[in-house]
């Protein structure tokens, strides 16, 4: 397990998380490589599906990060997406995925080392816990979770 390299996808709210990441980025602060970013309008706009299809693609951890709330540019997307994780956690759960591998969090744009501190603990956490185990079966059919 030494050698594992975790997958994490973070799906990032335009306005604050990924301004926080990219912010940590003109800082020059380190924060794990494995982290792919994937820009949203909002994270309202994250549904069920994908989390679960980021999983099912490989990903041996996956966080969504919005606007700290009450500054949601949606009003309540953010609120929408803390539930809809609260949700997918205990799917993932029931099917033996694990619900920690998926966390939720809140940034202001301001908060780049912030940024950079979770994505280091979000890669932290996943190795300690180990591959996700749909990407070990997939792997094992031969199948590589990417497209193109
Ligand atoms: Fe950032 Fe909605 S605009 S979470």
């Amino acid at each position: 397990m030494a050698d594992f390299e975790p997958k994490i996808i973070a799906f990032c709210c335009q306005y604050c998380a990924y301004a926080a990441a990219d912010l940590a980025g003109s800082m020059r602060l380190q924060y794990a490589p494995q982290v792919r970013i994937v820009r949203v309008l909002c994270t309202g706009r994250v549904d069920e599906l994908w989390l679960l299809r980021a999983f099912e693609n490989g990903a041996d951890g996956v966080f969504v990060a919005g606007c700290l709330e009450g500054t949601c540019h949606f009003q309540q997307g953010n609120l929408r997406a803390r539930k809809r994780v609260q949700y997918v956690k205990k799917l993932l759960d029931e099917v033996g995925v694990g619900g920690e591998r998926l966390e939720m969090f809140f940034l202001s744009t301001a908060e780049g080392p912030r940024f950079a501190a979770l994505a280091d603990e979000m890669m932290a956490k996943i190795k300690e816990l180990g591959p996700n185990p749909v990407r070990r079966k997939s792997e094992a059919r031969g199948e590589t979770g990417e497209s193109g």
